[in-house]
């Protein structure tokens, strides 16, 4: 369920109309939905009301301050990879409590800086990650929460490219290395193995998958216990899935009582890391078109965004609806709509039953509120367009649009000529 919907035939986001925002805020503009996103976080939010627990928003979907503010406000935590995304979440009032730092490249100063800032646990991919942190807790003196990030080696069913817990996959620790590992960190003074975590994918479009990493994370917990560590936080990840085009994923509900039910005898804390489930939806990208172009086999609509705004069709061969915001009922045919970029790649839709766009019309493409702006470029030196949140009838520009002088800026300052 989203708020962006077509009344006497004009795109409105809530009580917004669209028309109105490209006009005043210019295109590609990614748009917001605050009442969507405030559905959708406390959806999934109670639908683990039954077990003690923290949803922590995964910032790497969408790192808007504003967006990331209004979910502050809703309860929410942050699931962090950087940190550049510690410093966004702090700026948006989020408790350091509810901070967990997952990611298998974090370097020395992203755990000093997570260590003074206070987040709840680290999440820790390797042994040599796990050493640094004991020693970036040793030089600071705060000692490290941490948990270790599980490789269960569950199918996660999803694109290859976002498949993280399988065996080959570059993510967590192997579960059989397991106990070896929380054995070494429970005799490091400066650890403090507190956590089990996993994150097996994203985009998931079935409950069983979460099961059965569940499982293989009980057993593990079991035989911790087993060995005089206590550990008070199981960490789930994210990676609900939701729906781009005919996918069917479980509602929140249905994910949310299937591991309630399955923690039923487990004393922990449960964190969740969820991110497009409660941003994907909530974010519309409007784009203008240019040109069209008919070639012998194609007929092209030339609009003003690119890859570099949304590279997601490009990259994943993922499916984004796209609808004109003004519809006027014409006959539709397959069209390809692409970008300015000279890449073959770049396009946003191929093939796909829509009108005959006239150049100056515009077009929504859906689903782009997590992984859209949050991957955007300025690849072709395009700077980056301008987002929007709407709530209710209001319209608050979140982020001014690139301007080409503040892009040049960081090279033009160091510009040399040289002699020749
Ligand atoms: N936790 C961890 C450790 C993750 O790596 C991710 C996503 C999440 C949570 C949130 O997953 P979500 O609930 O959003 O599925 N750019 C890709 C998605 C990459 C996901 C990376 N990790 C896309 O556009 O589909």
């Amino acid at each position: 369920m989203h708020h962006f919907q077509h009344t006497n035939n004009e795109l409105y986001a809530e009580d917004v109309s669209v028309r109105e925002l490209a006009r005043e805020h210019g295109t590609p503009l990614y748009v917001y939905s605050a009442a969507t996103l405030r559905r959708h976080f406390q959806a999934y939010d109670s639908a683990f009301d039954k077990v003690r627990h923290i949803t922590c928003f995964s910032v790497k979907c969408n790192s808007n301050l504003s967006l990331l503010h209004l979910l502050k406000r809703e309860g929410a935590g942050a699931d962090i990879v950087s940190g550049g995304e510690l410093a966004k979440a702090l700026e948006a009032g989020i408790a350091p409590e509810k901070i967990v730092f997952s990611g298998v490249g974090k370097k020395y100063w992203e755990m000093t800086y997570a260590l003074r800032a206070g987040i709840l646990m680290c999440n820790v991919e390797s042994d040599q990650e796990m050493e640094l942190l004991s020693r970036a807790a040793a030089d600071t003196g705060i000692p490290a929460r941490m948990s270790l990030r599980i490789n269960p080696d569950v199918d996660p069913g999803t694109h290859p490219y976002i498949s993280t817990g399988l065996k080959k996959n570059k993510f967590g620790v192997a579960i059989e290395r397991a106990p070896e590992l929380y054995a070494r960190a429970g005799k490091d003074p400066w650890l403090e193995p507190v956590g089990i975590d996993c994150h097996i994918g994203s985009q998931l479009t079935q409950v069983s998958p979460f099961l059965e990493s569940l499982e293989r994370l009980k057993e593990l917990y079991t035989r911790l216990q087993g060995m005089g560590l206590s550990i008070d936080y199981l960490d789930l990840g994210g990676g609900l899935g939701i729906t781009y085009e005919e996918e069917d994923p479980p509602h929140p509900g249905e994910l949310g009582e299937a591991l309630s039910d399955a923690l039923a005898d487990m004393d922990v804390t449960l964190v969740l890391e969820p991110g497009r489930v409660i941003a994907g939806n909530a974010g519309i990208m409007v784009t203008r078109t240019l040109y069209t172009k008919e070639t012998e086999l194609k007929h092209f609509t030339v609009v003003d965004a690119a890859m570099n705004d949304l590279i997601r069709p490009s990259y994943y061969g993922a499916y984004h609806r796209i609808a004109e915001v003004t519809p006027q009922g014409r006959e539709v045919a397959p069209r390809d709509i692409v970008g300015p970029i000279c890449e073959t790649g770049d396009f946003l839709a191929q093939d796909r039953d829509l009108p005959f766009i006239e150049p100056g019309e515009l077009l929504a493409v859906f689903s782009a509120g997590g992984y859209g702006f949050a991957m955007a470029s300025q690849y072709n030196s395009r700077p980056r367009g301008a987002e929007v949140m709407v709530d209710g009838d209001r319209a608050h520009l979140v982020r001014e649009r690139e301007s080409i002088e503040e892009m040049i800026a960081p090279e033009k300052r160091l510009l040399t000529h040289g002699d020749g």
